[in-house]
This record gives structure tokens, sequence and C-alpha cells, in this order.
């Protein structure tokens, strides 16, 4: 089992995600931790602490940061609803209780179990970006980050930029230079993982009272995707980095240099050098090509493991 911490910003394909990996049989998570991006640092820590506490699960969970390092604060409410999970209601208002920060913990993990840890990414990269800040010495000893993020010839905020990045640039460059090792999962890859509203009917009738759950909060996403990018289903941006933390072969990747534009009009691009042009350091794994059936497979099993055999 590998052990890792989900920084999220619990959207849906986040929450789908973070269920996902708490019950693949693949992961110890040691610890979830929070920031801003598909909704603000409140309801993104109240979205991951009722997600916990109604399906069962004892994990800690660590409030993040709620701002950008540098840039002016975006929050993106019509992908995912206000509260970030399709609008169903999330009543209760978890303040942390005396907690310690994500990057904190961060840190501390790390440097408990040097060499072990994988970081998933799965919003903005800010957490990550201040535990690096704070002690770049710990961080070296993360084993990997796996990070949704980034596109080779994809953007969804501007031409080229991701929502993820383009949210906390400055954030992603210090990541990504960081010489930690990367994977980079990226929306060429993310938008060959569609899941149809078959895939969500499979859901609701096989997955009990969480199937019901995740077919709410998955209809509100797919109504998204059609009206916003006329794509029928939703994409599993966040899910298929999880799946590829566990299992490497679902995709296909090429190590490449990896640099965060900060300026002008590519600002918040992941700029990857595939043809090695400017022969700079190699500092990811870019996930190039994915192997969809091989991904459902893992998900629905993985996900409903006490439903399906
Ligand atoms: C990313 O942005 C968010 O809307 C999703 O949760 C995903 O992490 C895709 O660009
Ligand atoms: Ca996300």
């Amino acid at each position: 089992m590998k052990k890792v911490i989900i920084d999220s910003d619990f959207g849906i394909d986040d929450a789908v995600a973070v269920l996902l990996a708490l019950e693949s049989k693949d992961f110890e998570v040691l610890g979830i931790t929070t920031v801003y991006g598909n909704v603000d640092i409140k309801q993104a820590t109240n979205n991951a602490y009722f997600l916990l506490e109604q399906w069962n699960y004892n994990i800690p969970i660590f409030r993040g940061e709620e701002m950008p390092l540098e840039k002016d604060l975006y929050i993106s409410t019509e992908t995912h609803g206000k509260n970030g999970l399709g609008n169903i209601i999330v009543n209760k208002d978890y303040e942390p209780a005396d907690q310690k920060d994500a990057w904190e913990f961060i840190i501390e993990m790390v440097e408990r179990y040097p060499e072990e840890i994988t970081v998933i990414t799965l919003g903005p990269l800010t957490n990550i970006a201040s535990a690096i800040l704070k002690n770049p010495t710990a961080m070296i000893k993360v084993r990997e980050i796996v990070s949704m993020g980034g596109g080779i010839l994809k953007g969804n905020m501007s031409p080229v930029a991701e929502f993820n990045i383009w949210c906390d640039p400055e954030a992603a460059k210090i990541v990504y230079d960081a010489e930690i090792p990367i994977k980079m999962v990226g929306l060429d890859v993310t938008h060959r993982v569609i899941l149809t509203p078959n895939h969500i009917e499979f859901v609701k009738l096989i997955g009990g009272e969480k199937g019901e759950f995740l077919g709410k909060i998955l209809d509100y996403y797919t109504s998204y995707y059609w009206n916003h990018e006329r794509i029928l289903g939703c994409v599993m941006h966040d899910p298929l980095a999880v799946a590829i933390a566990a299992n490497q072969s679902l995709a296909k990747y090429v190590h490449s240099h990896v640099d965060i534009s900060l300026n002008g009009i590519t600002r918040g691009e992941c700029v990857v050098d595939l043809v090695d042009a400017w022969c700079n350091q190699k500092n990811a794994d870019v996930a190039v090509d994915v192997f969809p059936e091989e991904f459902f497979d893992y998900f629905f099993r993985s996900l409903f493991r006490n439903n399906v055999n």
C-alpha cells in the first residue's frame, strides 16, 4: 500500500477521486489537505469533513491556503455548483479543531516517512509550494507528486492554461522547479476518460447509498459538460490522477522538461518540452496517452469493491 496525502479543492470530480482513493486497496491515506479553487477554502474544508463523516472514514483533514501566492483569488462556482458538490446540501459548518496547517502536516509526514510519500494534487498547487518554501530540504524527500493539472495541447481557462495551474502559476513553478519527481496528468489525457450517462446509471444501480450520492453530483457535473462543452458525460480529471498514482501503467509518459509560463497571454501554461529543444533538466513524467478501458475497470472495481465481484 502506498502512503499518500491527497490535496484537493473539493469539487465534484475531487469528491469522486477522494472516495476512489479511500476505497481502493492500493493506498494508505495519511491525511487530506484542502485548498481553495473550485470553492473557497472554508467550503472546500466543509466538503472534506462532510464527505468523510458521511461515509465514516477516520482520516485527518488539514485546512490549507485560502489564496494563491501572488495572484488574485478566483473561485470557479459554475463547473461544480456554488458549494462545489453540485449544490447538494452540505448543512454542517465544520471548523477544524485546532489543526495544523496543510503545509505543516505535509512536511511532518515527509519527515516521518522520507522517500515514501506520494502527494496527489487535485487542485491549485499552493499548499505544496508553501511546504517547499517553508522546508525545501524535507520536501525533496517526497517520493512522488502525481498532479492533475496542465495540458500539452489544451487549456480550459485560456487556450493554453488549465484551471489548477492557472489559479496559481507561481506556486506551480515552485513545485515543478523543486526537483521532486512529478507525474503530470493534464487535460490531454483526462479528456479521454469520460464517464458517460450509462456509467452514471450503473453507479446509481450498484453503489447503494454512496452510489445514489455520487449519481446526484455526477448528474450535475454532466449537465455542466453538456451545456458548456457539448460533451455527453463528465471528464474524470481528478480520478485519473488517483488511478495513475495506484497504477502508473494506465498511461504512457514522456520524461520531459516542464516550465510554467508566468507572463503574458500564456500565463499559467505548462510548457512541455517533448522534443527536448531546450536540453534542460527533465523534471516530469508527462502523461501523453491513456488507456480508458483499463482506467474504468480500475475505477469501478476499486470504488465499488464491496458491491461488485
Ligand atoms: C481541474 O479543475 C477542476 O475544475 C477539476 O476539479 C480539476 O481538478 C480540471 O481543470
Ligand atoms: Ca480539482
